[in-house]
């Protein structure tokens, strides 16, 4: 584990557990933080419930060579997200790759060598990927081979299906129940202990230059912000163009350039931007109001951990403004676990008991609130008018995310427009029954972006008032903070090589990006293979997505290219891409045989899972085989990364 080794901090889980007089670790695979969420409040729920001094601990933090001299009456836990196609999170690589790898080298020679230890695992995964949750089952099995002890079922949570926080629910109360056994805990009173104490700056004001006002890092609160960028250190990066291009009144989709030159930022086709949102004024205001905040929104604060182990999720001092803005996700929906937590800072008795029974009833919970995706504000506002002054706010720290930067993937192609990313977004707005329209945090934030850039006389016809300029106004409205993820989403490395892409909606994205480098490419006077791309949206006058584009990219690749179209809402029944798939199997059959590329982009729930079926049906007719045996060929593509995703949910 060669990782992020900071001076002063110990590697040594053993001996970190040691000084700080620790018995139970929760370590965590995340990639967006959902996972870190789960161990936290995993930690949080032992040391309440039951007394165990839990800390919560980084994969990426610790080195595992010693895992084999944890104590018999220490505990560990595993919360374990898998990414992509069967992968680690970034921060569990290392991790994974000694506790699965062939000779396991603990210090000691113990045999086996983890007998002593005792753990717990959850994982979370969604089950429209092939390698559904493989992170835990693989550690799970990895770590029973090594001698380990099971405690309770290894959980499984699953994203595809939307049920993660009640597998996490259903998961949890058996496994405490078995551990409370194992290890002889009592259960006790759960009472609240804050995690941090705030204490309030009288010496300070929101104008103090050391006051931190939404600005991510001590450089960018300096004004001397540099690099590298990246998921810790954001870029304010101009926004050099932004245009809407549906040509409907009721949606948006953004196209905007964001300029990377002088970033040392650096793209390749197919990867994907993080954009840093900001929550929408309008839900920062009822969350400050609800909350009795709303007088001190801009009084400055310190926040310090009184456990040693934790960390505060923003820099400090700060306001409570700032920190509900930039920091807190406030517009997720909330959690029933959470809503449990704070029923006890009810302002009325008759708003306690409604809490509790929100806390302990799944079906009633998600009656009232789950159905309508209220966050945690809206969701106190409908149980009580009153301020929920008596809740803490070391709670909402513990309680509600920190804000996580959102991914797009690339529209441009790197070898076109090296300096300037493309992205291409829908803004999302849904209507849901019983209360106003769920507005997309990050793509309304967009939205709001482009507006303040084009002038607009109504820049916020929503009434969201985002602050778009940034702390101190310094992103001007033009800017946004942004980094840059590598994906594996690739063309292939031999453009003669022919490829197929499938992309309805936004999820043609990384096929503009695709098309852009081939014709490029052919241009150059390359030779490029066949480059088809099956595109479907509801009507070709509304939103076909870069319609007058594609034109320009064919005057370059000729017969070379194919644009297929499927527009769902034109005639009496749906035409979708996969429908035309099969209308040109024999074409597709061909090019996969002759080894072409095929990807596909955007919906993971239903899309993508169809066009994978259409695909094997395909080869399955025209190769005259059983269809078992197709679905068979495409599960090896997918290894050999001939089958290409780059989906979402
Ligand atoms: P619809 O909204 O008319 O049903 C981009 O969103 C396009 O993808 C739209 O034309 C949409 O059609 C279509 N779409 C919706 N569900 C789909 C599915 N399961 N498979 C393929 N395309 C789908």
């Amino acid at each position: 584990a060669a990782n992020g080794n900071k001076p002063g901090k110990t590697r040594n889980i053993i001996e970190k557990m040691e000084e700080s007089n620790k018995n139970c670790v929760v370590f965590y695979g995340s990639q967006t933080g959902t996972a870190e969420d789960y161990a936290s409040r995993l930690a949080k729920e032992g040391k309440s419930r039951f007394g165990l001094e839990t800390m919560v601990a980084d994969l990426e933090d610790y080195d595992y060579e010693n895992l084999d001299t944890l104590p018999e009456d220490k505990i560990a836990m595993f919360v374990l997200a898998t990414y992509g196609e069967g992968e680690p999170t970034d921060n569990a690589v290392d991790f994974y790759e000694f506790i699965t790898g062939e000779d396991v080298a603990f210090s000691n020679a113990a045999d086996p060598p983890l007998e002593n230890m005792k753990f717990v695992a959850f994982g979370l995964g969604n089950n429209t990927y092939e390698h559904y949750n493989s992170m835990v089952r693989n550690v799970t099995k990895a770590l029973e081979k090594l001698g380990a002890t099971r405690i309770g079922d290894a959980g499984e949570g699953d994203d595809g299906a939307g049920t993660m926080e009640e597998d996490f629910l259903a998961w949890k109360d058996p496994m405490w129940t078995a551990l409370a056994e194992k290890m002889g805990l009592e259960e006790r009173e759960a009472v609240y202990e804050p995690v941090f104490a705030i204490t309030e700056r009288e010496g300070l004001t929101k104008d103090s230059p050391e006051v931190y006002l939404g600005e991510p890092n001590k450089m960018h609160l300096e004004g001397n912000a540099k690099g590298p960028f990246n998921a810790h250190n954001p870029y304010i990066a101009p926004i050099a163009e932004s245009r809407e291009i549906f040509t409907v009144k009721d949606r948006n989709c953004l196209h905007m350039e964001i300029d990377i030159s002088g970033s040392n930022l650096s793209y390749q086709t197919g990867d994907h931007i993080a954009i840093w949102p900001t929550n929408a004024g309008k839900e920062v205001d009822r969350f400050l109001n609800i909350t009795g905040l709303l007088s001190k929104r801009d009084s400055v604060i310190s926040v310090k951990a009184l456990d040693p182990t934790a960390k505060v999720p923003f820099p400090t001092p700060t306001t409570y403004d700032a920190i509900v803005r930039y920091h807190m996700e406030i517009c997720a929906p909330v959690s029933r676990q959470f809503i449990a937590t704070l029923a006890p800072f009810a302002p009325t008795e008759e708003s306690k008991v409604e809490m509790a029974k929100l806390g302990s009833d799944k079906d009633y919970f998600h009656e009232k609130i789950s159905n309508r995706y209220l966050n945690i504000a809206q969701a106190l506002e409908a149980i009580s008018k009153e301020k929920w002054t008596a809740i803490p706010f070391s709670a909402f720290i513990e309680g509600l995310n920190k804000v996580q930067p959102r991914y797009y993937s690339i529209s441009s192609s790197s070898l076109v427009q090296k300096q300037k990313i493309s992205i291409t977004a829908v803004v999302e707005s849904i209507e849901i029954p019983g209360r106003d329209a769920l507005k997309g945090v990050t793509t309304n934030y967009l939205l709001a972006l482009k507006q303040k850039q084009h002038g607009d006389d109504h820049p916020d016809p929503h009434g969201l008032t985002y602050e778009i300029t940034g702390p101190r106004n310094k992103y001007d409205g033009v800017h946004v903070p942004v980094h840059v993820r590598h994906s594996n989403f690739k063309l292939p490395s031999d453009p003669s090589k022919p490829i197929i892409m499938v992309g309805p909606g936004t999820g043609v994205a990384p096929f503009r990006g695709f098309v852009q480098e081939r014709a490029a490419q052919a241009k150059a006077g390359e030779n490029v293979g066949r480059t088809i791309l099956f595109f479907g949206c509801r009507k070709q006058k509304e939103d076909f997505l870069y319609s007058d584009e594609w034109n320009t990219y064919k005057e370059a690749l000729g017969d070379k290219f194919s644009l297929i179209t499927a527009f769902s809402r034109e005639g009496p029944k749906k035409v979708y891409v996969q429908h035309r798939l099969q209308e040109h199997a024999k074409e597709v059959n061909e090019l996969l045989l002759q080894k072409a590329y095929f990807y596909v982009c955007g919906d993971a729930a239903n899309m993508a899972r169809e066009v994978n079926a259409v695909l094997a049906k395909i080869m399955a007719e025209q190769r005259g085989i059983p269809e078992a045996k197709a679905e068979e060929i495409v599960k090896s593509m997918r290894s050999a990364n001939q089958y290409q995703e780059d989906v979402w949910s």
